[in-house]
């Protein structure tokens, strides 16, 4: 059934971000696999097949399919069991990244970030660290990698365990080295509006294959089997649906990842030189996946500040976002505690006060992005601050 058009996103939106779909009729014909077989749920052959697949193409060996990246954060915390005490991580982040925290009755400490990164800043978490800290939750934000050896360096220093909230870093390596094999865990969403997508999804990456194990008994209910039940797990699992998806989204990856990074470097050549404009400079020792492409403003140089820029790109129906702000220590649920203090992150405060994420993803046309460009090059012309 068509949706009427008032309900339609109109063609001439430019959204943030799009999935890109996999061929309909191949999809339909997994459908009538799993209608034959009635397999639904519980590590059907579709589930069995993408993590197989998946740990291939992410250079990983204990990779276990979740419903989505919160619970598989939620999961990895009970995995290493950290369910009291504290926890440091980065207010410039996801809500979902501080609240498995409060979930597992942790208390978040906000640690300040890096400008150039916009992730946490190792040299700020040895100060934060106090006899309840149990691990450093880190997060590659926009798939741009941690200081992974700085951080280990301290969590090894301190005894404590090191997850990374790997949401946005799909397929990305640091020094040749696929960024899911830092740390102790970490964590990948296949929401919607990910690279890669199997509509709701995500998936935990483990060391060991014990830890894989205590993983997947935690994700169905502890369940070990007809008659045992090893410890309190959730219902955190991938349905076949979702899994066959899958399966067809990974074949299109590659070409994704490939697009995106086409339209990272348009962006940069077309937003060059435009004063107050700065943008996250490719690294060498970094293979990049084009997940997303902030900017961030400086409203003295630039003219207008991100808000209105924001503003002013949606009259023209073109979609950004304010990934993130706000930060998760100004949430009313976070802002009394003492790591929110606005004075202990202030780089952090700044970046989510001049970010703003343009659209990108695979079939976004290159007449989009040269227009989204001369709309941000010529608005301080066109309505300077007053
Ligand atoms: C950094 C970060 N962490 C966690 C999540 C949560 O993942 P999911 O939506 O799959 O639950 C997201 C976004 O969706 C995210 O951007």
């Amino acid at each position: 059934m068509a949706l009427p058009p008032s309900q339609r996103l109109s063609d001439n939106v430019i959204t943030v971000t799009r999935p890109t779909l996999p061929d309909l009729e191949e999809f339909g014909k997994q459908l009538e696999e799993i209608w034959a077989s009635r397999w639904l749920t519980n590590d059907g052959p579709f589930h069995k097949e993408l993590e197989h697949r998946l740990a291939e193409r992410l250079g990983v060996e204990n990779l276990s399919l979740f419903c989505n990246g919160t619970i598989a954060l939620l999961v990895a915390l009970q995995t290493l069991r950290i369910n009291s005490g504290e926890v440091i991580t980065t207010p410039f982040t996801f809500p979902a990244t501080a609240h498995v925290l409060h979930w597992n009755r942790v208390t978040p400490v906000f640690c300040d970030i890096e400008e150039e990164s916009c992730n946490i800043d190792p040299s700020r978490i040895e100060e934060l660290i106090s006899p309840d800290t149990k691990a450093i939750l880190a997060v590659h934000v926009y798939g741009t990698p941690c200081d992974c050896q700085a951080i280990q360096a301290i969590a090894d220093k301190h005894g404590l365990h090191v997850i990374y909230d790997a949401a946005h870093a799909f397929g990305v390596e640091l020094n040749g080295i696929p960024i899911l094999r830092y740390g102790d865990l970490s964590v990948l969403s296949f929401h919607a509006t990910k690279l890669y997508t199997t509509v709701e999804g995500g998936a935990l990456i483990s060391r060991t294959e014990a830890q894989r194990k205590r993983v997947n008994f935690l994700r169905n209910f502890g369940i070990a089997d007809e008659e045992t039940v090893v410890g309190p797990g959730i219902n955190g699992k991938m349905n076949e649906l979702q899994a066959a998806f899958g399966l067809l989204t990974l074949k299109g990856v590659e070409e994704e990842i490939r697009q995106r990074l086409r339209i990272t470097e348009m962006y940069r050549d077309r937003l060059d030189g435009i004063p107050g404009i700065r943008f996250l400079k490719p690294r060498s020792d970094v293979r990049p996946n084009g997940a997303y492409f902030p900017i961030f403003i400086d409203p003295t140089r630039y003219g207008v500040s991100r808000n209105d820029l924001h503003a002013a790109l949606k009259r023209h129906n073109i979609l950004t976002r304010k990934y993130f702000y706000p930060l998760c220590s100004h949430y009313s649920c976070y802002s009394a505690l003492p790591s929110s203090a606005p004075s202990r992150h202030q780089v952090a405060e700044k970046v989510a006060e001049n970010v703003l994420c343009l659209p990108i993803y695979g079939t976004l046309e290159e007449a989009s992005v040269e227009a989204i460009c001369n709309l941000i090059r010529g608005l301080p012309q066109s309505a300077p601050l007053g």
